[in-house]
């Protein structure tokens, strides 16, 4: 059963946001495809025997690059319509180990030390309680297990930062934070992960494709054309806005259990 003891009402408005839009997000090239999928996959250094979880799935792409090298994928999320885009996506690439699993990253619904991995990707910027889900990550996670993670990450200067945020929000209502670096190692350490940075990298993001998938209404569409216009010029430099839309900083996080806590 999905926790929503907490934060109900952003819970409530991320899910009903993901709700509008699922199928968008099974089509989008952004989604689909992007360097961090094969670095995630690489890093992992699987076996061919894990069990994963993918937390946060939306509709499946980060699962579906996964199934092929392992047992199992559990693909879960909090947005039933995106469970049963999961269910066409497993279906169009013929991959038969992948189930899905409705359920919040901050209260799993599953057994302590059931899985090997647990991956996530372009989902942490809409969880309020980053380290309670990593702490439910390392509940479930066997010894030698890890964490692969990839999202947008927030910027170091103040100003470029609220302008990041501000610009998110108003293409998706329920954007909650992307998050620091440094808050990341923070959230990290604390959940008693020893951490560090596999890949940064960025995606450029078209205007119209990136507010079509997520139904932005018109108004908030002219509010981040008016922040584009009027943002000062180290923020359009750190955003890399220009006639077409802008680019963000991202990265490939890895959480390995600190021996300790084994
Ligand atoms: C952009 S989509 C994920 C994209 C997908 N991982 C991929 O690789 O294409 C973000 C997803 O995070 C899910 N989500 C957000 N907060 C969640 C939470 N607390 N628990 C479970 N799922 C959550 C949303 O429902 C949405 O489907």
């Amino acid at each position: 059963m999905v926790n929503m003891a907490m934060g109900s009402d952003l819970k409530t408005a991320v899910r009903q946001q993901f709700d509008r839009v699922a199928a968008n997000y099974r089509t989008s090239a952004v989604h689909a495809q992007g360097q961090d999928l094969p670095v995630m996959v690489e890093a992992a250094a699987l076996r061919g025997g894990e069990r994963v979880l993918d937390a946060g799935c939306g509709a499946g792409h980060t699962a579906a690059i996964f199934a092929p090298h392992v047992a199992e994928v559990v693909a879960l999320d909090f947005t039933a319509s995106m469970l049963r885009q999961v269910e066409v996506l497993a279906q169009e690439r013929r991959l038969a180990n992948i189930t899905t699993r409705l359920g919040d990253v901050e209260s799993l619904p599953f057994a302590d030390a059931t899985f090997d991995l647990v991956v996530s990707r372009y989902s942490a910027h809409h969880w309020l309680r980053p380290q309670q889900a990593l702490c439910e990550f390392r509940r479930l996670l066997r010894p030698d297990g890890q964490v692969i993670l990839s999202d947008v990450v927030g910027l170091d200067d103040p100003i470029c930062d609220t302008y990041l945020n501000a610009i998110e929000l108003l293409r998706d209502p329920s954007h909650v934070r992307n998050y620091t670096l440094e808050e990341w190692r923070t959230f990290f350490n604390t959940a008693d992960f020893q951490t560090g940075i596999i890949f940064p990298f960025r995606i450029c993001l078209e205007f119209e494709d990136w507010t079509e998938r997520m139904a932005t209404a018109e108004v908030n569409r002219a509010a981040i054309r008016a922040l584009y216009d009027a943002a000062p010029a180290e923020v359009k430099e750190a955003l890399h806005i220009d006639g077409k839309g802008h680019s963000l900083r991202c990265a490939v996080l890895r959480g390995i259990l600190n021996p300790s806590s084994q």
